[in-house]
């Protein structure tokens, strides 16, 4: 069979999310490979690619398949690529991203796809966790499902504040997912922040139950990508001082319905 028209057999991670892709080079993938990657993703939520050794030309291009790059309004870039987000270890203290979060919900059109490389990575530790959005929706009782269904959520950081469904509609897929996170959101709107805490605390304590996840263990060259409509993700920080270095290529989303 020719490249051009070869079935890609992805391989579950978990019960509920993320498959594993081998034999795949993402620095040379026809669009017949790429649109059974997508597919994949949109199934699966979270999709991960071994021995990748993408410059940052290389990983840009990739994420500009599925739509046009989002640059972060705050953090680092890598040296000449602003579009690729730096995150290194910044101490177990001062991190932003050991928190269950969508990234960067503070904004009105939040990243749809996120795809994250590993170029330094800690001697172990420092995995990263993805939890199931769409089944955290459904597994809600009828009757919460109701409440919150005209419901939404403000959300703000880095001087910038947003406010979403809290139940969103995949744009894509049509597949409808619980919206609020650790990591960003304040408050119900028209609510108090005091009160719209336990209820909050509840759905993400709900939308990270164990079954719901895959956790990852990185190796050097690891690409994880995630779609941010129906995941939220968290990155364990339990590595100390040592270095950790991944390079993020985020995709502009649109305003979530
Ligand atoms: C992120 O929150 O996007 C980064 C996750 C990680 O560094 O593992």
């Amino acid at each position: 069979m020719s490249l051009a028209s070869r079935t890609l057999h992805p391989r579950k991670l978990s019960g509920f999310i993320g498959v594993e892709f081998d034999d795949v080079d993402l620095g040379d993938l026809n669009d017949h490979d790429f649109a059974q990657i997508k597919d994949a993703l949109l199934e699966h939520g979270v999709v991960i690619f071994h021995h990748q050794d993408l410059s940052s030309a290389a990983h840009k291009a990739f994420g500009e398949r599925f739509g046009p790059l989002h640059t972060h309004p705050a953090a680092q870039g890598v040296e000449g690529h602003p579009e690729i987000l730096l995150l290194r270890n910044r101490g177990k203290e001062r991190t932003i991203t050991e928190v269950w979060h969508s990234d960067v919900t503070c904004e009105q059109r939040p990243p749809s796809v996120s795809i994250l490389h590993a170029r330094v990575l800690p001697e172990c530790g420092g995995d990263t966790m993805w939890a199931n959005q769409y089944l955290a929706y459904e597994r809600l009782s009828e009757g919460l499902k109701q409440m919150l269904e005209g419901m939404r959520a403000v959300h703000s950081a880095f001087g910038l504040e947003a406010v979403h469904p809290v139940i969103r509609t995949h744009p894509e897929s049509g597949r409808r997912a619980l919206f609020v996170n650790a990591g960003f959101t304040r408050r119900f709107d028209g609510i108090s922040t005091a009160e719209s805490a336990p209820l909050l605390k509840m759905l993400i304590e709900h939308a990270t139950q164990p079954d719901l996840c895959y956790r990852h263990r990185w190796s050097p060259g690891d690409i994880a990508m995630w779609d941010n409509r129906g995941v939220m993700h968290f990155a364990v920080h339990d590595y100390g001082d040592q270095e950790r270095e991944m390079h993020r290529v985020t995709v502009q989303g649109d305003e979530p319905r």
